[in-house]
């Protein structure tokens, strides 16, 4: 008589492959500093949709690696009322990192002032921003899609005070516009509106340039 006990059907389940997006990748050889992905601090996400600066201090997150759930959401509300002249956030939209930058004073003459006559993509900064105190762009490198560095005071933010990419060491300036190669275009500007002086929506096109 066969005493054998039968073997569960769910003892063994494979694995889980660890999500990945391709997209976000860079093909560089070697891989981007950790730091590049790490410390962004994430405002909104999701469908959920409206978000507050105020609680920009939480959560943390270890990846860049945008979630099923986040790249989900196609208009995003920020509430930028908290933000201070001088900082930055970012938030998530499409599954991509975007930065919100308060410019101060200085940042503003500079950038407007500079002839971009020789620069690698020329781009007055009136044509990148509806506001001169809010840069909005997307916080993605032209190069290979590396996520540049510069959203908290301590980053490293290059010879321009805007962001630096270490993958292969791209320099953008306050405009979002890139000042170093080999990055070949801007920080590109999302789709986006002030629905009020306190409130952004991105992913919505503006229907009137300012
Ligand atoms: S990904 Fe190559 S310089 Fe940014």
């Amino acid at each position: 008589m066969n005493t054998k006990k039968a073997t569960p059907k769910t003892a063994k389940r494979p694995l889980k492959a660890k999500n990945s997006s391709p997209k976000k990748t860079p093909l560089a050889k070697k891989p981007p500093p950790q730091k590049t992905r790490r410390d962004f601090l994430i405002l909104a996400s999701g469908a959920a949709g409206a978000v507050g600066a105020g609680s920009f201090l939480y959560p943390f997150i270890s990846s860049m690696s945008p979630a099923a759930d986040v790249a989900a959401a196609a208009e995003v509300e920020v509430d930028i009322k908290s933000l201070q002249v001088g900082q930055a956030i970012t938030v998530m939209w499409r599954g991509k990192p975007i930065f919100i930058r308060r410019r101060t004073p200085e940042e503003i003459k500079s950038v407007q002032e500079t002839d971009v006559t020789a620069f690698i993509d020329p781009e007055l900064d009136k044509d990148r921003i509806q506001k001169p105190e809010w840069l909005i762009v997307i916080g993605v490198c032209t190069h290979l899609g590396c996520v540049p560095s510069g959203q908290k005071p301590t980053d490293t933010r290059g010879k321009y005070g805007g962001w630096f990419c270490p993958c292969h060491g791209s320099v953008y300036d306050v405009s979002g516009r890139v000042r170093k190669g080999p990055a070949p275009k801007n920080l590109y500007v999302p789709p986006y509106i002030f629905v009020d002086d306190t409130t952004l929506r991105i992913g919505q096109e503006a229907t009137v340039n300012v």
